[in-house]
């Protein structure tokens, strides 16, 4: 007598982060996940995920022997901020994984997350986009099954941007203000709506690449004055120019903060980020509006509910 089908294997290079958390949540049961990172995280351990500690950087990093069995390769793993070798370094990483992958005797699926197009200055400068670009032209020249996905601004409880956002509006009752905030756009995409067009590319067949934005593209000001409405505040900014926003950004990583960096203020400010719905979920996209009521209630002590 014939038992349950074997599940499929997905190996993933950076699932201990922020995508990862809704990789895990929307792949499981479904599929096995083998997880391959550098420091070990709790809830992969609570799951029974199989870990391996490894960096992909490192040339030591043994592919053939992570990818027996693997049915689809996901890579996650990148840098907001790095020195530009760390960033060459991983993108060499990535390519042997890509080059093991495809000597593997049955190549994977290869599902790639990037980023959505900079401003063509930094597209040619600087190696959060040059050394991604490399990964994604020798994925689209692999002659693998594959699919690259680039979202736009990503939030889910822990994120570093709209989370972020709102602690400070919080804290402070302000917000910096870029310009007038009304000529750029940002359209934020839920990170489980991502895991699941992962899941759904995972099972599917067809290779290329996608951008995918949120159901809403707001003017930023817009999503701004929602994180106040959410937190029972009225708006208030700290107004700065475009420059002033990349010198106040440099200021604030120079004395080694991470809250933000001078390429996403120039970035944000480029009206690149307002990408359109992504049409390609077996279900409607989530809205922002609910993750920001959950997260103010959760500030405030309301579990999961928003504040009046
Ligand atoms: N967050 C966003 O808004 C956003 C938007 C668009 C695209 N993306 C893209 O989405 C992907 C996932 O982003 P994320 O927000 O989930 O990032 P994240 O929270 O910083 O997680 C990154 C993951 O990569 C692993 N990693 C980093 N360097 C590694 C290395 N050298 N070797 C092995 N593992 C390494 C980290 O684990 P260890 O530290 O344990 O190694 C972690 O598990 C990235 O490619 C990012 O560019 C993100």
């Amino acid at each position: 007598m014939k038992g349950a089908p074997e599940r499929r294997l997905l190996l993933v290079g950076g699932a201990g982060g922020l995508v990862g958390r809704s990789v895990l949540s929307e792949f499981l049961p479904g599929w096995r996940i083998r997880s391959v990172h550098r420091s070990p995280v709790a809830r992969e351990r609570d799951l029974r995920v199989e870990w391996f500690r490894a960096d992909i950087a490192d040339p030591a990093t043994d592919w053939p022997a992570l990818l027996t069995g693997v049915d689809a390769v996901m890579t996650l793993a990148w840098y907001r901020w790095e020195r530009p070798r760390a960033f060459r370094d991983l993108a060499d990483g990535l390519e042997r994984l890509l080059a093991a992958a495809r000597q593997a005797p049955r190549p994977p699926r290869f599902l790639h997350v990037s980023v959505p197009d900079g401003p063509p200055r930094l597209e040619a400068t600087l190696p959060y986009f040059t050394e991604k670009r490399r990964v994604d032209r020798a994925l689209a020249a692999s002659g693998l099954s594959y699919r690259i996905l680039r979202p736009t601004m990503l939030y889910a409880p822990g994120d570093r941007l709209l989370g972020v956002m709102l602690r400070i509006a919080r804290r402070y009752h302000l917000l910096p203000m870029f310009g007038d905030g009304r000529r750029y756009h940002v359209s934020p995409i839920a990170a489980e709506d991502l895991a699941r067009a992962l899941r759904q590319e995972a099972e599917g067949t067809g290779s290329g690449s996608s951008d995918l934005g949120g159901p809403v593209r707001y003017a930023y000001r817009e999503l701004t004055d929602l994180v106040f409405r959410h937190l029972g505040r009225s708006p208030r900014y700290l107004p700065l120019s475009p420059s002033g926003g990349r010198r106040l950004a440099a200021l604030l990583s120079a004395a080694g903060s991470t809250l933000l960096y001078p390429y996403e203020v120039e970035w944000l400010v480029s009206d690149r980020l307002g990408l359109p719905p992504y049409e390609g979920l077996d279900r409607p996209l989530r809205h922002v509006e609910r993750y920001l009521a959950a997260e103010a209630g959760r500030g405030a002590g309301v579990p999961g509910g928003a504040q009046a």
